[in-house]
């Protein structure tokens, strides 16, 4: 393992590309390898065994692959699996949960932060644990989005039906009074214009994959393992359908996806 060696950026399929999306912008030398867990998508409604059994076989593969950091996309996997890939995992683990949080606590001005994400991820309560670590006086409202993935997948970003669901979703949080919201989880990004149209201009929206591009540079400067020379050189791997991924993937990631490869993990 060295600088040259490639972060390892995994998802439960696409949505992770808003965290890869956020890494290149920030740091264009690194090499990256993504794994898109297409086979089994969403995590969001699954148990926390079974997501993370599926995250660890896939952090074992990037770590056969030589990567120098693993960054957890899905807030889901973060949420549910965490500590557990921390503990199993000879390189460090980096999850969206923590960045989202510190960057939601910096930026609330009256202590009332709402939390948007799959069913696992707020059941987990994660981001509520993280953010009382910081300030208990913290006031949190939550909110499951479940209908949020499926609209950003078939690509409806600002129709009148996405705009009516995020109302119907957000209308109790934001009654509330909360003067920041984080987005938890890597589909929502894609829904910030319409999000922001629907909750106004006052609410400060915390995207965790800018958070944590952020935690991830932090990380490898202190370690010396930057890459500094050329450009980064990308690899996709995903577990079914990679026409599909390359397709629907130009939604997520500013670039041309080729190279992407099917590969089956072992459990
Ligand atoms: N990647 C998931 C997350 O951020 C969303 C999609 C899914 O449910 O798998 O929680």
């Amino acid at each position: 393992m060295n600088r040259k060696s490639a972060i390892g950026i995994f998802d439960s399929g696409l949505g992770g590309l808003t965290v890869m999306s956020a890494v290149t912008k920030l740091m264009p030398k690194e090499n990256i390898i993504y794994f898109g867990d297409t086979a089994h998508v969403p995590y969001g409604s699954k148990s926390k065994k079974v997501v993370t059994d599926f995250s660890l076989g896939i952090s074992k593969f990037l770590v056969k692959h030589n990567v120098k950091i693993i960054v957890v996309a899905c807030n889901t996997a973060s949420a549910f699996s965490l500590d557990i890939l921390k503990n199993n995992i000879k390189v460090p683990v980096i999850g969206v949960i923590r960045a989202g949080s510190v960057m939601a606590v910096k930026k609330t001005k009256n202590k009332k932060i709402g939390i948007i994400g799959t069913e696992g991820t707020i059941k987990s309560k994660a981001y509520i644990k993280e953010i009382k670590k910081y300030d208990k006086s913290i006031q949190t409202f939550s909110q499951a989005c479940p209908l949020f993935v499926p609209l950003v997948e078939e690509g409806w970003f600002d129709k009148k039906i996405t705009k009516d669901i995020i109302k119907e979703y957000l209308v109790n949080t934001v009654n509330k009074k909360i003067d920041t919201i984080i987005l938890g989880c890597t589909h929502y990004p894609l829904l910030k214009k319409s999000i922001r149209q629907v909750i106004g201009e006052h609410i400060n929206i915390v995207d965790s994959a800018v958070a944590v591009a952020y935690e991830v540079k932090k990380l490898l400067h202190e370690q010396n393992i930057e890459n500094n020379s050329g450009k980064g050189k990308y690899i996709f791997y995903v577990s079914d359908c990679p026409e599909k991924f390359k397709k629907l993937g130009s939604n997520f990631f500013p670039q041309k996806i080729k190279n992407v490869k099917k590969v089956e993990i072992d459990k």
